[in-house]
């Protein structure tokens, strides 16, 4: 089944214990929680604490989703993470990386701005757990999914059945109910949004909207179309 990580970027952080609850009765399989810096990204979004919260308030997994420029600096605060996605653009030694984040007992996703071709983490499939594919530019919640990244996804899932990898999709940016049933339809096996959950005011609604347009997805022609 399709797990659907709720990114925490969009939700109301003076409540965040009560987002959380709701967020997780709602039936979200995991958090993601977007650390940016600033450099990597024009943007600074949240500090490590609040990752650590966020670890202490859920029995989810928790994933943390790197957007920095050093990311070797930051790799020992998340300890305490079940995932730590960092951006292969960022890193001089993605190898290097990825032991360490094993080391400290984290699961290694490498991530993709969304022009990076697939070419540059084809040596990598073998060591990571995860593909993260960014449906839109790294730095914000409330963008627009990038149409063409349905192929990429696709792409990025043929290489991965053919090469035999064990490695699991992760798609986020622009996902709601019209594009996400795009992301699985074209090999997503976990689905990353932030607006479509915690901007829409009801947030079991908002999962329960989502996660019926991914049961729906093999019924759209419109998603024949463009993928
Ligand atoms: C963007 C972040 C995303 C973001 C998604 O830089 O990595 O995780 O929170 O936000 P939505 O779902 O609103 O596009
Ligand atoms: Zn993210």
């Amino acid at each position: 089944m399709v797990k659907i990580g709720a990114s925490i970027l969009s939700a109301d952080f003076s409540n965040l214990k009560e987002e959380l609850k709701k967020a997780e009765e709602a039936g979200v399989d995991f958090f993601h929680v977007d650390m940016m810096d600033g450099h990597f990204v024009p943007n600074i979004s949240m500090g490590i604490g609040i990752a650590k919260h966020v670890k202490k308030l859920t029995s989810l997994p928790v994933e943390v989703h790197l957007m920095v420029e050093n990311v070797d600096l930051f790799i020992n605060e998340f300890k305490d993470m079940d995932y730590i996605s960092f951006h292969i653009e960022a890193v001089r030694f993605p190898f290097r990386i990825i032991n360490k984040i094993k080391e400290i007992g984290a699961k290694p996703i490498v991530a993709l701005n969304p022009a990076t071709p697939l070419d540059a983490i084809e040596y990598i499939l073998d060591e990571v757990h995860g593909v993260l594919v960014m449906t839109v530019e790294p730095g914000f919640a409330g963008q627009k999914f990038i149409p063409i990244m349905a192929k990429k996804i696709r792409k990025l899932k043929s290489m991965i059945v053919e090469g035999g990898h064990e490695v699991e999709i992760y798609v986020d940016g622009g996902i709601n109910t019209k594009t996400a049933p795009i992301a699985v339809k074209a090999g997503a096996d976990n689905i990353i949004a932030a607006s479509a959950i915690f901007g829409k005011g009801n947030i079991n609604e908002a999962v329960k909207a989502l996660r019926e347009s991914i049961e729906k997805k093999y019924l759209d022609d419109e998603i024949n179309r463009i993928i």
